[in-house]
């Protein structure tokens, strides 16, 4: 048995002020999963990925800020967890571009933030990258560095993240392929029983949408913005739906499934928008209120914030250090002192996984994988014709999984490690493809 726990990661872009949708999103059932004993938390705050959006100085160093108290304030630990910011630790960058370098350029194209930017300037009859900057681009290598210098194995995110959790794998295998087995494959975790919250105006709560409620405003302006929230014009006495009412999916993300059967009564009751608003306030402020003053009082003394992120750099530090000088030898950087060193290794472990098709005596078609060091990974059964063969290998590299599970029936079987062996080197092969 491994008794290795679980390493959970995750980040925070370090460019606004934390709100109610944030809390319930991300900052409240983080930091519930940070007290599992079984997992090992890395949070930390993107500072660099701030940089691609934003070239405000002051806002950045302020969100910093905010972001780290609210976490601390709503009950992170930094002695239990690992919190730090991304900028102090060098080797995330040094690591993004050894990642760099095993990344296809094709494959970053197709990154979703960079092809809705690309997609924007067709739309309006731009140039495809106009406004369009090399940290947008590289945005995916950077997180992919986050993620594998503490060889996390899950990374808490939402939807619009699942892509760069992938591609960070992809990274991952292509570099253990050239170079050996260093990284650990991550996988993304998305919470769908975590709800998304509605703003002011019943789109999602969002900075873009402009319809917040900030987490930590004072209370007295807490309850003026529940006060905006948007209702329909049913005066007091008649009933109300909940059904699409942000003001009740806000009640409930808060309440106890008993408070939130109440609430849908006083709906029913014909409860007036005055008073049901005044109840979401009350529970709201039950909650943040006892945060409230931690939050306040690290935001007076951010001297105290910046300690925990210097303790929190320490821990990373004594991660990110040496498994970079394990990096730098592994590619080559490497000290030329020692003569012994100075040494040409046998290129097989640079090779390539590859198929080998060929004929056997009953006059069928086969194929089989073949690892770079020469293990055979899949044998297929006989094909009758060399095109059918050959299709199938072009279905085993472009879908992978999928492609395996519908050709099941013409594959010798395998064992579930040995499945994954194989997927990773397929994933291997059409990530070096020409596509
Ligand atoms: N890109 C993430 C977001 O916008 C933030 C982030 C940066 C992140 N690096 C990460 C999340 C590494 C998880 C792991 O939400």
């Amino acid at each position: 048995m491994n008794s290795e726990r679980t390493r959970v990661l995750t980040g925070i872009t370090t460019t606004g002020t934390p709100h109610l949708g944030n809390y319930v999103g991300a900052i409240r059932p983080t930091v519930q999963a940070s007290r599992n004993a079984a997992t090992e938390g890395f949070y930390f705050l993107a500072d660099y990925h701030a940089l691609i959006k934003c070239d405000e100085p002051a806002r950045i160093q302020r969100s910093t800020l905010e972001i780290a108290a609210s976490w601390i304030a709503a009950g992170l630990d930094p002695n239990v967890v690992t919190f730090y910011r991304q900028s102090d630790v060098p080797q995330i960058p040094e690591l993004t571009w050894l990642l760099t370098c095993v990344t296809g350029k094709g494959v970053l194209n197709r990154a979703h933030a960079y092809k809705a930017a690309t997609d924007k300037n067709h739309a309006a009859g731009h140039d495809t990258d106009a406004d369009v900057s090399a940290g947008l681009f590289m945005y995916p290598v950077l997180m992919g560095a986050d993620i594998l210098m503490f060889k996390a194995h899950k990374v808490p995110v939402g939807r619009d993240q699942i892509q760069h959790i992938e591609m960070a794998r992809d990274m991952a295998a292509s570099f253990n392929h050239l170079y050996g087995e260093h990284f650990v494959l991550p996988e993304a975790v998305v919470e769908e029983s975590v709800a998304l919250l509605p703003g002011l105006d019943g789109r999602k709560m969002s900075k873009s949408y402009d319809n917040t409620i900030p987490l930590f405003s004072p209370s007295a302006q807490m309850r003026k913005q529940i006060n905006a929230i948007v209702t329909d014009s049913r005066a007091p006495g008649e009933p109300k739906s909940t059904e699409g009412s942000a003001l009740f999916q806000i009640y409930q993300a808060f309440a106890s499934a008993e408070e939130t059967q109440q609430m849908a009564q006083a709906f029913a009751d014909g409860i007036a928008w005055g008073d049901a608003k005044q109840q979401v306030f009350e529970r709201i402020d039950r909650e943040i209120a006892p945060m409230r003053a931690t939050y306040e009082d690290l935001m007076q003394h951010p001297d105290k914030v910046e300690r925990m992120l210097q303790l929190g750099a320490e821990k990373a530090l004594e991660r990110s250090a040496p498994f970079m000088r394990e990096l730098h030898h592994a590619v080559g950087l490497r000290s030329l002192a020692s003569q012994a060193q100075v040494k040409t290794e046998k290129t097989s472990k640079t090779a390539a996984p590859s198929f080998k098709q060929y004929r056997e005596k009953d006059g069928q078609f086969y194929f089989k994988l073949v690892s770079p060091e020469g293990e055979v990974l899949l044998q297929s059964k006989g094909f009758t014709s060399p095109r059918d063969a050959g299709l199938a290998i072009a279905q085993l590299t472009t879908h992978g999984a999928s492609a395996l599970d519908a050709l099941q029936a013409q594959m010798e079987v395998i064992s579930p490690p040995a499945r994954n062996k194989v997927l990773e080197n397929l994933r291997f092969m059409h990530l070096i493809s020409d596509k």
